[in-house]
């Protein structure tokens, strides 16, 4: 702890004990890294101070603050755990954690993580870091549900009703500093003498990388398709990967058979608009967790008018971009037509 008490991150979210502030930061930092959450963090605090005010706010609202974190049903699911505990539980943790971990997109590790810090429960809350620190002091080869275990308990078995959160959060700056996937600083980890690993030739071995698999490529193709001044913009299905996030009308194709003609056919057949394709004027390339794609848009006009606008389907201008959330991929689209000229 005279470790942690020394070197701990300066962090915005361990200012205060706040448990919003505790469990927006957890939710954040699921899937992402550090660095890249702390400006979203201070961002996101500043617009919407209390759980009330998320609960009070409206969903495309929050989406547009998280543009570019990515996993956005994380922000759906903050949204709805936002209106059930404001609603329910007076904006204040559940007394019971069974309570807590039936909210939205809350785990096993959201919740350890949340009552150990802000509450002063005594409960593990094991991340990929602590999974890693505890390997090499364990020195675990293979994650199998049984070593898990081990892990678990180990980590129960010195964690305290004193400081149950820093003792989590000292094990994640371990796993961030010094004891990381590709290096291993023994000599000044405050932990070594009881690492098994540390005594070995290669700590860094343990425990064993998953060999990554490679990744499927898709290929979609999307329109720009003007009508005046205005082009076609569509919402996600909520429930969907990107759920909620607006993007030019794209269908997946087969690299084989990628025809714009298939564009044009979805666009008559779901919007009963009839477009003349003039242009091919960008491919970008994407990566997701499980997934890379490639994403040509063409530009193409209405030929006959008759437009309206839904919940989920609108035509906005170029200038109008900043008022709704986009996936990254269309904005790298919008940065290719903001650089070359939107030429409709
Ligand atoms: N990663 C997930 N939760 C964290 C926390 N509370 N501090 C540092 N890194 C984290």
């Amino acid at each position: 702890m005279e470790w942690y008490d020394q070197n701990k991150r300066d962090l915005p979210w361990r200012k205060n004990k706040n448990i919003y502030h505790v469990f927006l930061s957890e939710v954040m930092l699921q899937q992402t890294k550090v660095k890249a959450v702390i400006p979203y963090f201070n961002r996101w605090l500043n617009k919407y101070p209390t759980i009330e005010s998320v609960a009070l706010s409206n969903l495309e609202e929050l989406l547009k603050l998280w543009e570019g974190l990515g996993y956005y049903s994380r922000c759906v699911n903050f949204y709805k755990s936002c209106i059930i505990l404001y609603s329910k539980y007076n904006s204040d943790l559940p007394e019971e954690q069974n309570d807590f971990l039936a909210l939205p997109g809350v785990g096993k590790y959201i919740s350890a993580a949340v009552y150990s810090i802000a509450r002063n429960v005594a409960i593990p809350a094991i991340d990929s870091n602590v999974i890693r620190v505890l390997s090499r002091i364990l020195i675990i080869r293979n994650l199998t549900p049984y070593n898990k275990k081990r892990i678990y308990r180990t980590v129960n078995q010195f964690i305290n009703e004193t400081r149950p959160g820093d003792i989590n959060q000292a094990l994640m700056d371990l796993g961030s500093s010094i004891c990381t996937p590709i290096k291993t600083e023994c000599s000044i980890c405050p932990i070594s003498q009881f690492c098994k690993a540390s005594k070995t030739l290669a700590p860094i071995r343990y425990p064993i990388k998953k060999p990554r698999r490679s990744k499927l490529l898709k290929h979609f193709i999307a329109g720009l398709i003007w009508n005046e001044n205005s082009f076609l913009i569509v919402k996600r299905p909520i429930n969907k990967m990107l759920g909620g996030l607006w993007e030019f009308p794209n269908i997946e194709v087969d690299i084989n058979s990628a025809d714009h003609m298939l564009l044009f056919k979805y666009i008559k057949n779901t919007f009963n608009i009839q477009i003349s394709i003039t242009n091919k004027i960008t491919t970008i390339n994407h990566s997701y967790s499980h997934f890379d794609i490639s994403l040509t848009l063409y530009n193409s006009n209405i030929l006959k008018s008759g437009i309206i606008n839904t919940i989920d389907h609108c035509w906005i201008e170029p200038k109008d971009i900043d008022n709704y959330p986009f996936s990254k991929s269309n904005h790298k689209l919008f940065n290719i037509l903001n650089t070359n000229g939107w030429n409709n």
